[in-house]
């Protein structure tokens, strides 16, 4: 089974991001964009793991949730993997995300426990927008990126983060398709966060 950890997002959250895309796609730029019931944020891409795994992440989820209460996150600004000018996969950042990095940081240490390969890279909270399959127009996207960057604010994008989801991806050629295995909720006692 193909899997990843991920952070749901409220719907009205999702359709703001569902109009910045709308926005973006004026550009008529050559992106794979994320359809809006599936935009999510990644903590941790396992790949194909085994079934009989699925009971010990269950458990390392659950571990995590208990000691750490929910949080609250806001979008920030644009942003492209490599960069920008070279924009290949283009996402929305967060504010406040210190907890995030904290629960995905756990998240790599528990899984490497249990054999399932650290990232090579570190971990960069993002909500992918959409994954850019050739430069044409490419120009225009990145300055439409700019643009928004410069004339968008994110009036109400507040939303509480109450859980954490343990997906399955099924590939079609129509695109992803992500079912729920497990949603994991965060402790709602505070005590237990501050010491952290
Ligand atoms: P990202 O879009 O936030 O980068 C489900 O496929 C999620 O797992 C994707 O949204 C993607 O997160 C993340 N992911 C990380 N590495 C991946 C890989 N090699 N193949 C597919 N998805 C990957």
């Amino acid at each position: 089974m193909r899997a990843f950890i991920a952070i749901q997002l409220p719907e009205d959250v999702r359709n703001i991001i569902s109009n910045i895309q709308d926005e973006l796609k004026q550009t008529q730029s050559d992106v794979k964009w994320v359809k809006p019931e599936n935009i999510h944020l990644t903590l941790k891409f396992l790949g194909e793991i085994e079934q009989d795994l699925i009971n010990k992440i269950n458990s390392i989820l659950k571990g995590i949730t208990q000691k750490s209460s929910s949080f609250n996150l806001c979008l920030s600004s644009l942003g492209a993997f490599p960069k920008l000018q070279y924009a290949r996969v283009i996402w929305i950042g967060l504010t406040n995300d210190k907890r995030v990095s904290e629960i995905a940081n756990d998240l790599e240490k528990e899984m490497l426990k249990i054999g399932l390969p650290s990232e090579s890279r570190p971990f960069s909270s993002h909500i992918t927008l959409g994954r850019v399959r050739s430069g044409l127009n490419r120009k225009a996207l990145v300055e439409k990126l700019e643009f928004l960057n410069k004339n968008l604010s994110f009036p109400s994008t507040e939303f509480k983060v109450s859980s954490i989801t343990l997906f399955k991806s099924t590939l079609t050629p129509q695109g992803p398709i992500y079912e729920v295995i497990f949603d994991c909720p965060l402790s709602s006692n505070n005590t237990l966060s501050s010491q952290r």
